[in-house]
This record gives structure tokens, C-alpha cells and sequence, in this order.
């Protein structure tokens, strides 16, 4: 495993639309395995492959609950449900937290590591995580739902 540079705001790879994944092989496996460890790296709870520089439709989400980590890929949101009014951070926008709009359930369908097709239903913040991952995947930063007048933006 391998800690991978994470894309920051302004690097045009985070605006782009992600491939689908093929086939789940040896390479998708390693990049799932990197991006875990880089996402518990720098606390995050969740990382999309283009932050890491990867244009593959490849999630990875712990919200610390006993069923995860979660490994999403190719995830196809199925069903939204109500909404929920969140803080939310993003590890490409290490300074920037704001209040967003989020669905409060999700229904979603993804492989899983080992290729495998599962159906998930989710709330709270494990909806809103992935809805903000597969926002990622299709180029959408949070920073494009921000509810205005709430960006916060820390100083180092
Ligand atoms: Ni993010």
C-alpha cells in the first residue's frame, strides 16, 4: 500500500468525469488499497480516485460504523430521498468547511472490492458521503452546493 498525493482546489482533474471501471483487477485492487490508506492518512471519511489523480469511477468511504470501510465502484446512485442540512470538508479543500444540502437517504448500487454487485440503502452521514464522492466522480466539488453566506475558510 501507498499513501497518493491528494489533488487540491484548482487542479483541473477534480472537474473531470470519471471512466467506468472495466474490470475490477489487480490494479483497481491496489488503487483501493491506497486510496484507504490515504484517506485514514489525513482523517478524511471518504476519497474518490480523482482526488488521487485517477479518472475511474472508484470510491472509498469510512464513517466509522461496524460495516465499514465501504469500496464503491462504479456506484450508480438509484434513489435519493429527503435532505439534510450538513457541515461538510472535503480533503481536496483542506481549509474550507460550509453548509450544504444533502439527500438524507440514499439508495446505491456498486461492485464491490472483489467485483461483486451490491445494493445499499443509507442516511445520515454515510448518505451524505456518498453523495459527495460520487459528486466527485462526476466533477462536482461541494463547494458548488454551498448554501450561501456559510464558507468558512481556516486560516493556517
Ligand atoms: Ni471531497
Amino acid at each position: 500500500m501507498a499513501i497518493r498525493n491528494i489533488r487540491e482546489d484548482g487542479d483541473e482533474i477534480l472537474r473531470k468525469k470519471c471512466r467506468t471501471v472495466e474490470i475490477v483487477d489487480d490494479k483497481i485492487k491496489q488503487l483501493v488499497d491506497d486510496m484507504l490508506e490515504t484517506m485514514y492518512k489525513y482523517n478524511g471519511v471518504g476519497l474518490a480516485a480523482p482526488q488521487v489523480g485517477v479518472l475511474k469511477r472508484v470510491v472509498v468511504i469510512d464513517i466509522e460504523d461496524d460495516n465499514g470501510p465501504y469500496v464503491f465502484i462504479n456506484p450508480e446512485i438509484l434513489k435519493e430521498k429527503g435532505e439534510q442540512e450538513v457541515d461538510e470538508g472535503c480533503l481536496s479543500f483542506p481549509n474550507q468547511f460550509a453548509k450544504i444540502i444533502r439527500p438524507a437517504e440514499v439508495t446505491v448500487k456498486a461492485l464491490d472490492k472483489e467485483g461483486k454487485e451490491f445494493k445499499l440503502k443509507a442516511k445520515g452521514l454515510l448518505a451524505q458521503a456518498i453523495s459527495h464522492e460520487v459528486d466527485h466522480l462526476n466533477g462536482i466539488l461541494f463547494v458548488d452546493k454551498i448554501i450561501p453566506g456559510t464558507l468558512e475558510v481556516i486560516k493556517n
